[in-house]
């Protein structure tokens, strides 16, 4: 929200008393004075002004999972284990997933409370490649390369995928770069040529590679610089 806004939504100051308390340099957002009406305000940001704190700010948490198969991707199941359960955290309802993977799927897996950095991460128009390593049931022919550049269309969602980059290894492994993350996106590229996908791991999510040292079922924060590379 517009840190003009913030002010303003608090009964004690008027639209006027924000625009003075903003110019007269009274108001810091994060220690540093601000009087940028349309400074962004988050949850995450600590906001005084004059001595008191408006707002505290909650820590902002960014988590690396390496994810192994057979637990859920989701906050709450009835049945299964999720990948929240493997995290030793505290306030886990406040953290969600960025980029679900399948039950079976496993990989790199972030999760986090900051929902701006997230869409970044996963949302198809930023265009950040996820990288998986697929094995098949049936051999990968030469001729899968084409169609996974043109795109597959999807009825359902009335989409044509974006140009994706396969890299055969050998004939049942391959390395699939997706822009997008439909939902089993990857099992249905492969569904095309009626190749059934029984291994699939996730390697990496744009520039955040899984940390080779973190073993299925393990967990990190991610560093300062990896936050940033989002
Ligand atoms: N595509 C799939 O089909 N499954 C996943 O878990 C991820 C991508």
């Amino acid at each position: 929200m517009r840190l003009d806004r913030f002010l303003s939504n608090l009964p004690r100051f008027s639209r006027k008393d924000v625009r003075l308390a903003l110019l007269a340099g009274r108001v810091r957002v994060d220690g540093l004075i601000t009087k940028d009406p349309l400074h962004e305000v988050r949850e995450f940001n600590h906001v005084m002004v004059d001595d008191d704190t408006l707002q505290i700010g909650k820590p902002a948490r960014y988590f690396m999972l390496h994810k192994p198969p057979g637990c859920v991707s989701a906050t709450i199941d009835p049945q299964h284990p999720t990948v929240l359960d493997l995290l030793h955290e505290p306030d886990k309802h406040d953290l969600h997933i960025a980029g679900r993977l399948d039950f079976n799927t496993s990989g790199l897996m972030l999760i986090t409370n900051d929902g701006q950095w997230s869409r970044r991460l996963t949302e198809p128009t930023t265009k950040l490649p996820k990288v998986y390593y697929v094995e098949t049931e049936q051999a990968i022919g030469a001729h899968y390369v084409e169609k996974f550049t043109e795109g597959f269309y999807f009825a359902f969602e009335d989409l044509t995928t974006l140009p994706a980059d396969l890299i055969i290894l050998d004939a049942h492994h391959a390395r699939l770069s997706i822009m997008e993350g439909r939902y089993h996106q990857v099992k249905r590229m492969f569904g095309f040529f009626d190749n059934k996908v029984v291994g699939l791991h996730r390697e990496s999510m744009g520039p955040l590679v899984l940390d080779p040292l973190l073993l299925p079922g393990e967990y990190r924060p991610l560093t300062a610089e990896e936050i940033q590379l989002i």
